[in-house]
């Protein structure tokens, strides 16, 4: 058998995880909101019509943060339509995605669901076709206790307690063609550091979050990101980063070594903010919020037959790729990007919930099934809470058709808060398993008391209402006769390990 070996030191350190980073992103768009987190009639609708079965499945992921409305979606989103008597609100037509909005669900409702659900709101405002004031004014009518006329109106509307959504995002992808209200990065850069002035002097205890480039080869990427910091560098907390990866090319090794692009974008994000810092001789850090992330790919064809066929529907069934058992390995590795970068990465909101490229599907009336893509986030977001630490990983490397020098074995490990390990590790090698050894040195007495492996002899496997088990994680042996960890031909593996003082 190939080997491997992780040597984890009890003092080498990357960062304490912050939990925000296994958050979600709810947008208007598709079957997420309608049908989707919100069925009313459904035999498992609550009083307010949100599926019971959706939010157990939500509790089992345990966002921290949920990023809404959008997305495409908030540049035409005037957020006032989206409040008061849900009959009297418009319907309106939305640009982005070609459908009709009809505001049935909104800042109300939506707050009630997170509070469902046990997470808190990331609020997205429309910078692409509105300003700086109707930015102000959402977080007035949300954030602000009483006695103004929109924070009345809230009282009014039913909340008399403040919403105190801390977590505020500047537009989206506002430097993409497609983006309504597009923007050069100086015109965004000044709306965004306008708009943020005003959203803090209401409430100061809030944090937002520019816009970055849309994806790491947006012919702007970097560019962009610096020209937007020089201008609102001391207003804003994160910039955002968005990655979708796809196998468009049918390359298994070559589409999973491309999870190492995370790598890379990260590390130019980074080194971005960190160059305005330095330049503007500012004491502050900015963080990255990978407030969009996951594979996306397999409906894009389709979905533009959907959007013809019934132009500005309700409810239309985009964006929703069936995810086989490649992309959840893929899915395994941006998780494990995001630990080994949580010194930086303080958000990520894997997009998206519920059957608009999400992790889990529903049915209209029917049942609700995990897809392959749910396993890897639900144990990284169960046990990959703590400090994630610092492994040398030393393995064997390959070339694909696009990617060189790829780690075969990409992996983080975590010391959990209870006095656990979880290490996270991909084994990238198509046919050959690899024996890990574990060099733990200053842990001391230790034992490998679990090992979970999400691994199917078909890449293309997927998981389907009739048939959900297909492709789903199984304990092993957790080690080899000599305590080694065997990491299978194309898997991902987590690993429990009790340090016994
Ligand atoms: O998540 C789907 C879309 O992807 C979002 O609306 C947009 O922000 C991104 O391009």
């Amino acid at each position: 058998m190939k080997k491997a070996k992780m040597i984890l030191e009890k003092d080498f350190q990357i960062s304490p995880i912050d939990n925000r980073i296994y958050g979600a992103f709810v947008e208007h768009l598709g079957r997420c909101v309608y049908e989707g987190i919100y069925e009313p009639g459904h035999p498992l609708a609550d009083e307010q019509g949100f599926r019971k079965d959706v939010m157990e499945y939500v509790r089992k992921w345990n966002p921290s943060v949920v990023r809404y409305p959008g997305g495409n979606f908030v540049s035409g989103f005037k957020w006032e339509d989206s409040i008061g008597p849900v009959d009297q609100r418009p319907k309106r037509l939305d640009l982005a995605w070609k459908t009709t909005e009809t505001n049935e669900i909104g800042i109300h409702e939506f707050y009630d669901w997170t509070k469902k659900v046990g997470a808190k709101p990331m609020y997205a405002v429309n910078l692409g076709t509105r300003g700086a004031l109707e930015a102000k004014e959402v977080v007035e009518y949300c954030n602000h206790a009483s006695g103004t006329y929109l924070s009345d109106l809230r009282i009014k509307n039913g909340a008399k307690d403040p919403f105190d959504i801390k977590l505020w995002c500047l537009g989206n992808e506002m430097d993409h063609p497609n983006q309504t209200g597009q923007k050069t990065a100086f015109e965004y850069g000044r709306l965004a550091n306008e708009a943020a002035k005003m959203m803090k002097r209401v409430d100061d205890t809030i944090e937002t979050v520019v816009c970055g480039s849309t994806y790491y080869y947006s012919p702007t990427f970097a560019e962009w990101e610096f020209q937007v910091l020089n201008e609102c560098y001391e207003n804003v907390d994160y910039v955002s980063s968005h990655i979708y990866h796809g196998n468009f090319t049918n390359d298994t090794a070559d589409y999973l070594a491309g999870a190492s692009m995370l790598d890379d974008y990260l590390h130019a994000v980074i080194a971005a903010c960190d160059a305005v810092k330095g330049k503007k001789h500012e004491k502050k850090t900015l963080n990255v919020s990978l407030d969009e992330w996951n594979v996306w790919y397999h409906s894009v064809e389709d979905d533009e037959k959907i959007k013809q066929q019934s132009p500005w529907g309700t409810a239309l069934p985009i964006l929703q790729d069936v995810y086989n058992f490649e992309d959840a390995l893929m899915v395994g590795m941006t998780l494990i990007s995001m630990l080994r970068r949580a010194d930086r990465v303080k958000i990520g909101c894997m997009a998206q919930l519920v059957n608009v490229i999400a992790p889990m599907m529903t049915r209209k009336g029917g049942g609700i099934w995990a897809q392959t893509t749910f396993y890897p986030l639900i144990q990284a977001s169960t046990y990959g809470r703590g400090i994630s630490l610092l492994p040398q990983i030393n393995c064997d490397r390959y070339d694909t058709l696009t990617y060189t020098d790829v780690e075969e074995v990409k992996a983080a490990a975590v010391l959990n808060d209870d006095g656990h390990i979880t290490i996270f590790a991909v084994n990238r090698n198509l046919k050959d398993d690899i024996a890990m050894n574990l060099d733990l040195r200053s842990f001391g007495k230790t034992e490998v008391i679990e090992h979970s492996v999400l691994h199917h002899d078909d890449f293309k496997a997927v998981n389907t209402e009739a048939n959900p088990n297909e492709v789903v994680p199984h304990n092993v042996a957790p080690t080899l006769e000599d305590g080694a960890i065997k990491l299978p031909a194309a898997s991902w593996n987590m690993i429990r390990i009790k340090i016994n003082q």
